[in-house]
């Protein structure tokens, strides 16, 4: 169990925009955990934090932001799947904060049904007057948008370009901020966590998390990343890499060792975007136990892979268990044929 008396980690130097609503509640799931009989479910509802639809991204957004106010930019572009929440939410903090958004969004994910081609996350893209460029699957996002970064500044716009996911190490500070918010909340509760759960995508947030405890001086090893997007190899090196990249940030003495992150990707199936049976059954399992609802690309597939833990006896009764619940409602919808 892990425990902290004093959960502070300083980011005051770097430049932040405020876009959350304070710190996301901590709530017990009672009739979920004794469907899994007797494992302590908690969820950490990082969907709460409201604009724009809401979801994790809120947090990288925050520093993101902060940073392209900092350095002037007048426009953000950033890159994503055709129905990334990323993109959604980077439109959404633009619009409030008055920037420019532009999308590079590819068609990566093999779906060409009307409701993932024009609903969910693409619908408020354009409802939050962001301009989206429709990609093949096979396009390089990151370097379309460097590219039109490059003609925007050619006529006098000053550009910040964000990275998939907003996963670079200014990104992953929201996550290190948030480690020492839950530290904080179950120090207060009189609480602490066998094992908190994460859907790992472009890694950011499992790294932040990993940068915070590791700032914390806690083992964070405890956190389990269940990859949606890459193999566990790949998620395994880019979230050591994102973490050690983030805790210097923080601090240059700061490292993260390679046993400190852990990636299970039994959840993964045929890829990035393609749903599962066992992501189903999570999806339907928490709405029709708790009235809560996952997403089907990220969070669904973590939660079946903490069920999965449970039901085979890896995690036990009595254990507490954190699953941190991302957002990414609207794609839903874009799935709606999924359920
Ligand atoms: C709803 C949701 N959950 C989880 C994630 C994964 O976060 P990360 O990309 O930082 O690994 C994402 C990323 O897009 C997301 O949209």
């Amino acid at each position: 169990m892990i425990t902290a008396s004093v959960p502070k980690v300083d980011l005051s130097k770097f430049p932040r925009r405020a876009l959350l609503e304070g710190p996301t509640p901590i709530q017990h799931l009672p009739r979920l955990s004794a469907h899994l009989g007797g494992v302590n479910v908690f969820v950490k509802r990082e969907d709460l934090n409201g604009l724009g639809g809401g979801g994790n991204k809120l947090r990288k957004l925050e520093f993101l932001i902060g940073e392209a106010l900092a350095v002037g930019a007048d426009t953000i572009i950033t890159v994503g799947a055709r129905q990334s929440n990323h993109a959604r939410l980077t439109a959404a903090a633009a619009a409030r904060v008055g920037l420019k958004c532009e999308l590079v969004l590819t068609r990566a994910v093999p779906r060409f049904d009307a409701d993932y081609l024009d609903n969910g996350n693409i619908l408020l893209d354009d409802l939050f007057a962001a301009r989206v460029h429709d990609l093949p699957g096979s396009a390089n996002s990151l370097q379309f948008a460097e590219e039109r970064a490059n003609e925007l500044r050619a006529q006098g716009r000053n550009v910040y370009v964000c990275p998939l996911g907003g996963s670079s190490a200014i990104g992953c500070l929201g996550y290190a901020d948030c480690a020492a918010e839950i530290m904080a909340q179950s120090s207060a509760a009189d609480l602490s966590f066998d094992r908190i759960v994460v859907p790992n995508g472009s890694s950011g947030m499992h790294a932040g998390l990993v940068a915070g405890f590791v700032a914390l001086g806690l083992d964070p090893s405890f956190v389990t990343g269940f990859t949606v997007y890459g193999n566990a190899e790949q998620a395994y090196s880019i979230t050591l890499d994102k973490a050690n990249q983030t805790a210097r940030l923080i601090d240059p003495n700061l490292r993260v060792n390679g046993n400190a992150i852990s990636i299970n990707e039994g959840q993964l199936g045929p890829g990035y975007g393609i749903p599962t049976d066992s992501m189903r059954a999570a999806v339907r399992l928490l709405a029709s136990t708790e009235g809560l609802l996952l997403d089907p690309v990220y969070s669904g597939k973590a939660f079946a892979g903490l069920v999965e833990s449970a039901t085979s006896r890896k995690y036990l009764a009595g254990q507490n268990i954190l699953f941190v619940m991302t957002g990414g409602l609207p794609g839903l919808f874009a799935y709606r044929s999924e359920f």
